[in-house]
């Protein structure tokens, strides 16, 4: 429905009405509602008053202005009616993210687009990248119904995702629904499904269904005819599942289910971000020290992407920042990386071994940092002799 906006111009001595495809609607107002407006700088606006009679009334300029917006064939494109609400959101909501939470712009609008457009979201990456931190920051920033699940946790998939049988004496059989049937079942929810990747095959099974844009329905039994819950309006998805470099040789997720969602690949931080993102947490401990922290970690995400590389995979975000939070506590460099770094790389190999690799690395940093001597390869020897 659009109205008749009119705006009014000179001509010599006649006040001419115009509307926005240029047709001249002089003669149907009168002049001195024409003289009126064009003096208040106006737009005039057709109406139509108690019993059928028209008449023109004065309206902003931007009245006449907003029935020149292009109008654009829409048909056969799937936009919503506050399509242009939905395009702010997005594109603004880059203040939404946390501070402490280091994403790229891009990536992050990424994903809450893939949030408010309904999709399933699967953020990958290495694990302690911030991905579960991400997604529940989306969840956070959305102002919808949420809720959480960590399908890494679950032994009983089918107890989680649908729920239990129990018998009661006066009651007889009967069955209690799960958090997850309660969480599809609302409109508008955001579900976060954390650690898909290490979930049960059985709870992959068991999410097929539900996360199949053509299906949208969650089984209750595995008999076929058996009972339904369908996924609720607007109801949205977002999982993370462990995907870097190192989970290549354990179980990867079927195809099948990757297949039914949008995939948010998480950035590993590079030294800069993440030196970065410790100072801003730890801002009490020595810059140097995070300084090293942040390039130890990186030295080892560097050496693990190299196939001839050292070490099969790298410090973690997680590990940096847990790092970091000895230093605050008064720990050394050593310290820290002895309790949380070496633990999670293998020593067979001896002098080969990832670890001997590491505490090299480490020892480095600890040498530059506490003394004028210049790194050499004695001082590694002696460092691996004390602590292996
Ligand atoms: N990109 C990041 N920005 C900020 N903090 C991060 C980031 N990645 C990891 N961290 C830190 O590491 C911790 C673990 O991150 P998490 O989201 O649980 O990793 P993931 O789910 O990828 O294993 C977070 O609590 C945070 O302190
Ligand atoms: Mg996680």
């Amino acid at each position: 429905m659009t109205n008749t906006v009119v705006k009014i111009e000179m001509s010599g001595n006649r006040y001419n009405a115009w509307d926005f495809e240029g047709n001249k609607l002089t003669s149907d107002i009168s002049t001195s509602t024409r003289k009126s407006a064009f003096e208040a700088g106006m737009a005039l606006e057709k109406r139509e008053g108690k019993g059928g009679r028209t008449y023109w009334w004065k309206v902003p300029m931007s009245e006449f202005e907003a029935t020149a917006a292009p109008v654009i064939d829409l048909s056969g494109i799937d936009v919503p009616e506050d399509h242009a609400e939905m395009l702010n959101f997005i594109h603004s909501s880059y203040k939404l993210k946390p501070v402490g939470l280091v994403m790229k712009e891009l990536k992050w609008k990424y994903l809450v687009r893939g949030a408010v457009r309904g999709k399933n979201i699967l953020m990958t990456g290495p694990a302690g990248c911030g991905k579960t931190m991400a997604a529940k920051s989306v969840v956070n920033a959305l102002d919808r119904p949420d809720f959480y699940f960590n399908l890494g946790a679950t032994q009983d998939p089918r107890s989680t995702l649908i729920g239990n049988t129990h018998f009661d004496k006066k009651k007889g059989t009967y069955f209690s629904e799960s958090l997850f049937v309660t969480a599809i079942k609302t409109p508008n929810a955001v579900i976060l499904l954390d650690e898909l990747s290490r979930a049960h095959p059985d709870a992959w099974n068991i999410l097929m269904t539900v996360l199949d844009a053509g299906q949208r329905y969650l089984r209750l039994d595995e008999a076929d005819g058996s009972e339904t819950v369908p996924v609720a309006e607007g109801v949205t998805f977002v999982a993370t599942a462990n995907i870097g470099n190192e989970y290549t040789s354990t179980r990867v997720m079927d195809k099948a289910l990757m297949d039914r969602f949008t995939i948010v690949e998480m950035d590993v931080l590079n030294d800069e971000e993440e030196y970065g993102l410790l100072t801003y947490m730890f801002p009490h401990v020595d810059p140097e020290l995070l300084k090293s922290v942040s390039e130890i970690a990186n030295s080892t995400r560097v050496e693990s992407r190299n196939d001839s590389g050292r070490v099969s995979s790298g410090i973690s975000t997680r590990t940096s920042v847990e790092m970091a939070g000895l230093m605050y506590d008064g720990f050394g460099l050593d310290e820290a990386a002895e309790v949380t770094v070496y633990p999670q790389y293998s020593e067979d190999g001896g002098m080969e071994s990832e670890r001997t690799y590491i505490k090299q690395l480490v020892q480095k940093f600890i040498s530059d940092g506490s003394s004028d001597d210049l790194f050499n390869e004695n001082e590694i020897e002696n460092a691996n002799g004390e602590t292996s």
